[in-house]
């Protein structure tokens, strides 16, 4: 054991860096940081005076002077420095004293991200403090927390509804065969409910067919033997879209296919980094 042990154990991180929550795993110690993505500003200064669910509490409370900023927009980095002042306090919060080694990190990312988007993540990781970075498609990492076979010939589908995206993926092989990935989420339909109870349902009838709709259309473009797999295997929902009530049934009967919501759906993603560190060697294939 000794020091070398422990350092190895310690610095090895798993991030889902999400538009509502970043999560973040640590090798050997499991899920260790769960807060909202949300940073509160000093308005003259630009000093950072809160991170995570402190920063939350302040939003929409805040006197003139503060201003609250949710970094990520659409799963993707919308303010370059704020997303790093969070992952900076977040990394030192998780690593605690042990950060004189610069920890290698492997960050989840939505599997339509744009090269420039990569870079974004990874220069905001690294100068976090961070020293070797890989990224994880979200619906990838998704379903390796669930535990679904995606290294073998068999067609997986996760829907995943997060804050800010809808991504829906066919896996096989380790790799992503059908993408579609919408920016209609539960952050909508939060702001959907936001109205009388009996105008609910009406309210959530438009994001909900776009979700309905886009599973339907990643189905028709799969090949006909992965679909076959996907009619017997049914659909995995996670992301905190996947507890709005009565989405799956809904998918039930708009897809005739079995839907099944996952264990614990917010932490699928961030589980499955931390599969992917526990195990790199098996999973190196998958990462980019
Ligand atoms: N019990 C619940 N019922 C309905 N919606 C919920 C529930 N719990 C969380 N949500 C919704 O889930 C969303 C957050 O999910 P999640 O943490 O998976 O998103 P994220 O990973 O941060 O976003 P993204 O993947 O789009 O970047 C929020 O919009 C939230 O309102
Ligand atoms: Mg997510």
């Amino acid at each position: 054991m000794g020091l070398r042990f422990l350092g190895i154990m310690s610095n090895e991180i798993g991030v889902d860096l999400g538009t509502a929550n970043t999560l973040v795993y640590v090798k050997g110690r499991g899920i260790v940081l769960n807060e909202p993505s949300s940073v509160a500003l000093d308005t003259s200064s630009g000093r950072v005076l809160a991170v995570g669910a402190e920063a939350r509490e302040m939003e929409g409370r805040t006197p003139g002077e503060i201003e609250t900023i949710r970094p990520i927009k659409d799963g993707v980095i919308a303010n370059f420095e704020v997303t790093e002042e969070m992952l900076r306090f977040f990394i030192k919060k998780v690593l605690r004293g042990r950060f004189m080694v610069r920890p290698r990190i492997i960050i989840g990312v939505p599997s339509g991200i744009t090269e420039v988007e990569k870079r974004a993540v990874k220069d905001s990781a690294e100068r976090a403090g961070a020293s070797e970075i890989h990224l994880i498609a979200e619906p990838m990492a998704a379903a390796i927390g669930v535990g679904l076979p995606i290294e073998e010939p068999i067609g997986s589908m996760v829907l995943d509804v997060g804050g800010g995206t809808s991504e829906i993926a066919v896996m096989a092989l380790s790799g992503i065969v059908t993408l579609t990935s919408i920016r209609v989420a539960g952050d909508e339909m939060n702001q959907a409910i936001v109205v009388h109870s009996e105008e609910i349902r009406e309210a959530l009838a438009e994001p909900v067919n776009s979700i309905v709709e886009a599973v339907r259309l990643t189905l028709e473009r799969t090949p006909p033997e992965l679909a076959a797999d996907i009619i017997d295997r049914g659909i995995i929902m996670t992301g905190g879209g996947a507890l709005l009530r009565g989405l799956d049934q809904r998918l039930r009967e708009e897809t005739g296919l079995p839907v099944n919501i996952a264990e614990d759906p917010l932490t699928c993603v961030v589980r499955g980094t931390g599969r992917v560190l526990e195990d790199t060697d098996f999973y190196s294939k998958i990462l980019f």
